[in-house]
Parts: structure tokens; sequence; C-alpha cells
């Protein structure tokens, strides 16, 4: 007989027990599902970087809208591939841009039942493909880029959506938009702050899925993957400039800054599953290497399980579904 009196494994001997006893639960309502909408389709297409992922016509996106919000889900993020490209991003501004339409669509559809939100950059909308517009010397031009997206901040808004995701990485940008929302009578639109984003190479897909005409990399504005500390001052001065919301960005490879940045905030911390890490599950899976449904679980229960108070993830409405049959 022994004896041992503390029995942490007391806590596991059940799955009754342990269901009660979880420290992490996911809720559909905390799932963002990222969307792709590209202009001049009728049928949604496969983006063969993203098994199960596609690129929505106006008439499936509507329809994938409507399955999202019948799967509970939090809301959903709109990304728009435009026809189009050109040194300023016009198109990110036209009322009748891609972007901007498809967001009347799911807001007349689902505005009721999902937060329905926009990405607010302009690198889906450059021939150049960066996030902002260039300088004469082809650097990004920082403040001319602020202006573009008070405009493109306008656009959105006025399309319906009600929280706009800033992920251009531009100083200053969360200050830049509100104002220009709060001048135009618009304090009711949300602002999320894509606050510690990297320079990372799991948004490999997502380009493909974008069409991203980029030469080059982002790292004169996103964050360099080496640094913690620095990720935390970038959540804070978004916080001081008024962000609604901050995020984090990748996911699973920044979950120290994460934690960091939940540890301390005093908005709600939201982080992005992006592309790469979602890519890289399905060909794992795929090729038989490793349980799928288990792996999805486990990956976004971690995000949560750091700080994340919601995700967003392209498999938020699969989830989603789990959650509820569970
Ligand atoms: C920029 C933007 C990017 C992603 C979302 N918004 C990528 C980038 O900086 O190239 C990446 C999302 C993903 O990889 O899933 N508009």
């Amino acid at each position: 007989m022994t004896s041992l009196t503390i029995r942490p494994r007391r806590l596991r001997q059940s799955a009754a027990v342990r269901r009660l006893m979880a420290e992490t639960r996911l809720d559909p309502a905390q799932l963002v599902l990222p969307v792709f909408v590209k202009e001049g389709i009728d049928e949604p297409r496969p983006i063969v970087s993203m098994p199960g992922v596609v690129h929505h016509s106006l008439g499936s996106l509507r329809a994938a809208a409507v399955q999202a919000a019948e799967a509970g889900l939090g809301g959903i993020m709109l990304f728009g591939i435009p026809e189009q490209r050109d040194a300023v991003g016009s198109g990110a501004t036209d009322p009748d841009g891609i972007l901007n339409v498809a967001t009347r669509v799911v807001a007349e559809e689902v505005g009721e039942a999902l937060v329905v939100q926009t990405d607010l950059c302009l690198d889906e909308f450059t021939d150049h493909g960066h996030c902002g517009v260039l300088a004469s010397d082809g650097s990004v031009d920082n403040d001319a880029t602020l202006e573009r997206y008070r405009e493109m901040a306008i656009a959105q808004a006025d399309a319906g959506s009600a929280l706009l995701g800033l992920s251009g990485m531009m100083d200053g940008q969360v200050a830049a938009v509100r104002e220009a929302l709060d001048a135009a009578g618009r304090s009711d639109v949300l602002l999320l702050g894509y606050a510690a984003k990297y320079a990372s190479a799991f948004y490999g897909p997502f380009r493909d899925a974008v069409e991203s005409a980029l030469q080059g990399d982002r790292r004169t504005y996103q964050l360099d993957p080496a640094n913690r500390r620095e990720g935390r001052r970038e959540a804070v001065l978004d916080i001081e400039q008024g962000a609604d919301v901050v995020m984090v960005k990748p996911a699973m490879s920044y979950l120290d800054v994460l934690a960091d940045v939940a540890a301390t905030s005093p908005v709600p911390v939201w982080a992005y599953q992006v592309s790469g890490e979602y890519a890289m599950v399905e060909a794992a899976a795929a090729n038989g290497w490793i349980d799928r449904d288990r792996a999805v679980l486990e990956t976004i229960t971690g995000i949560r399980r750091a700080g994340a108070d919601a995700v967003l993830t392209y498999w938020a409405v699969e989830v989603a579904g789990w959650l509820r049959t569970r």
C-alpha cells in the first residue's frame, strides 16, 4: 500500500470528471470565419493550398454567411479579391468594389446574427501587393497610407461592416481610422487592431488565395518573429489609440505573445489561426500522419488556453458543428 495522498490523476479518471474539470472551453460564439470573395466569378472555386476553403462568388458567399450564422459563430471576416489593381488600391474605397459589394450582401443577410467584419488593408487592391501606398523611392509611405485607410474605413462602414480589421501594421492606423469614423458620425463601428502581426511564412497559402502581387516582403511594417516585447508594445499602442479589440497573428508560433497581451489587456484579445497553420494540419492529415479532427480541436483549444477570447479560423463552421453535437 502506497502512502501517496496527492493524486492529480483523480482529476483525469473518467470522461465525466474530465469534462467538469476542463479549464478551457470552446463555444461557437468565440469563433470567427474568414472568407474570400472574388470578383467576376459565378461559382465558388477551390483554393489549392487551402483544401476545403474556396474563393466565393457573391452567391456562394451569401450561402456561406447563412451557414456561419446557423452554426452559431460569433462573426465573419471578409477579404475581397478584385479584378483590377492599381498603385493606390482604388478598389478598396470604391462603393462598387468587390469587398464593399460583398459586405453589403453579407450585412443584409446575416448582419443581425453575426458581427460582420472586413479586412482593412490595401494589399489585395494594390498592383504592387503592399499593404499601403508607395513613396517615390518604393518604400511604404506610412502617413499617405493612413489617408487611404481613413477613406477605406468610411467605405466599409457605409457598406455595413460592423468591425474593421486593421491588418496593415502602419503606425497610428487605429487612431487615424477612429478619428475618421467618429468625424463621419460612425462611432458605433468597432475597431480590431492587428496589434502584433508578425512577418510570417505562415501567410503563404493566404497570399495564393488572394493572388497577391507582392514582390519582396513586409518586414518594414510587420513584426520580426524574434520579438516578444515588441508585440506587447504594439498592443499597448493600439489600445491607447482606441482599439476595441487587439489581435495576435499568427497564433500557434506566437502563443507567448498572446499570453503576454492577454495577461494585461483591458480589451478583448483575439488570435488569427492563419492559412499556413490550417494548411499544415490539412496536409499532414491528408497523408494520414495525424488525426485531423483531434489536431484541429487541440490547436484551437491551445490558442484559447493561451489567452485568446476569440479565434479567427478557417475551420470555424466545422468546429462549431462538432461543439454542438458533443
Ligand atoms: C493582409 C492580411 C494577411 C492575412 C490576413 N490579412 C496577410 C499578409 O500580410 O500577407 C493573412 C491571413 C492568413 O494567412 O490566413 N491583408
